[in-house]
């Protein structure tokens, strides 16, 4: 069966209208995810709300994920996505800010037992939305996700995501490679992989290291190399010159769009700055340093014209 490759949850970078032109432009992902979800004020955000609608017109093969603490979070966000006709919905077991974990929400629902069961019966109650979650293999210690799984082998997941590290190593460090393979082994779901995969070879290394896998999701590596998706589906790589092509007109039209939708100079270049952020290798110091520096759209224009020139 052919593998999938999954546009990870990037909050501050893959935002709608990222994702929507990095799908028209670059292709290469199956299905993109939104930042999570939450509950604020009792309610979801009408602007996390509003943007999925845009997805939903749009066509960008959309997956919302969710973050909660509660049966009452998730049955509260759920009907607000089913009765938007989402289809689709992933549920954030990962999060490792304590922001959320103290709360405990993301990362700190994995020893959550008699909540993910709970949301266990919900899961199964509602056959017609495919849900899948995405989680790292313990919140404090890498062994966690095994109390947790016979609930999961007893649920029909589209999939679980793993990224193989606990909370407090945020994105960085060792991965749990052999948690990683117990789990994979055990899971009578399919399994995505997650986690430190940047190039074309290291999606197809992780394939072949494990071939259960239904499929691999990638952050970084998108943000550093948008046309990574295109290059493995190919199995061909871009050279220099391709991949800058290729990015001017994404970037053209992600600015173009942030101008003409949001108010004022400090939104615009809030939004388009973090951009560049992981591209760095890509366009080189000395260009990054003059994006990042801009402190006008007249400066930041120019940056961009002297990068592209
Ligand atoms: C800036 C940033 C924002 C992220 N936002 C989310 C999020 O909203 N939901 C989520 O599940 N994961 C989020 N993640 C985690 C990524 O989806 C992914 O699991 C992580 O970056 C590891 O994958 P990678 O090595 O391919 O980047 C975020 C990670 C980063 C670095």
């Amino acid at each position: 069966m052919e593998k999938e490759l999954h546009f990870a949850p990037m909050q501050g970078y893959a935002d709608h209208l990222y994702r929507r032109f990095h799908a028209e432009i670059y292709g290469g992902a199956d299905w993109y995810y939104t930042p999570f979800i939450r509950i604020e004020k009792g309610a979801p955000r009408h602007q996390d709300m509003a943007r999925l609608d845009t997805a939903q017109l749009d066509g960008t093969p959309t997956v919302p994920q969710i973050i909660f603490k509660s049966v009452d979070e998730f049955d509260h966000l759920t009907r607000a996505l089913r009765d938007r006709g989402w289809k689709r919905i992933d549920l954030n077991l990962g999060c490792p800010y304590p922001m959320q974990t103290r709360r405990g929400r993301g990362a700190a629902v994995i020893s959550n037992l008699p909540l993910m069961e709970q949301i266990g019966e919900r899961i199964s109650a509602d056959p017609d939305c495919r849900y899948s979650i995405k989680m790292r293999v313990g919140m404090a210690k890498p062994d966690e996700w095994r109390a947790l799984m016979p609930t999961l082998n007893s649920l029909p997941l589209d999939h679980i995501t793993l990224h193989p590290r606990i909370a407090s190593q945020l994105y960085g460090g060792e991965l749990y490679e052999e948690e990683a393979r117990e789990f994979i082994a055990e899971s009578k779901n399919p399994v995505i992989w997650n986690g430190d995969l940047l190039s074309p070879e290291d999606i197809n290394r992780v394939f072949e290291a494990y071939p259960q896998l239904k499929g691999a999701m990638v952050g970084r590596g998108f943000l550093a190399r948008p046309s990574l998706g295109a290059e493995w589906r190919s199995a061909q790589g871009w050279d220099h010159d391709k991949r800058m092509d290729y990015l001017y007109r994404f970037h053209t039209r992600l600015l173009a769009a942030y101008e003409s939708t949001l108010c004022g100079q400090a939104q615009i270049l809030q939004k388009i700055k973090p951009f560049w952020e992981y591209l760095e290798p890509e366009i080189g110091h000395r260009a990054a340093k003059a994006l990042h520096k801009a402190g006008s759209l007249a400066r930041y224009q120019s940056a961009v014209t002297d990068l592209f020139k």
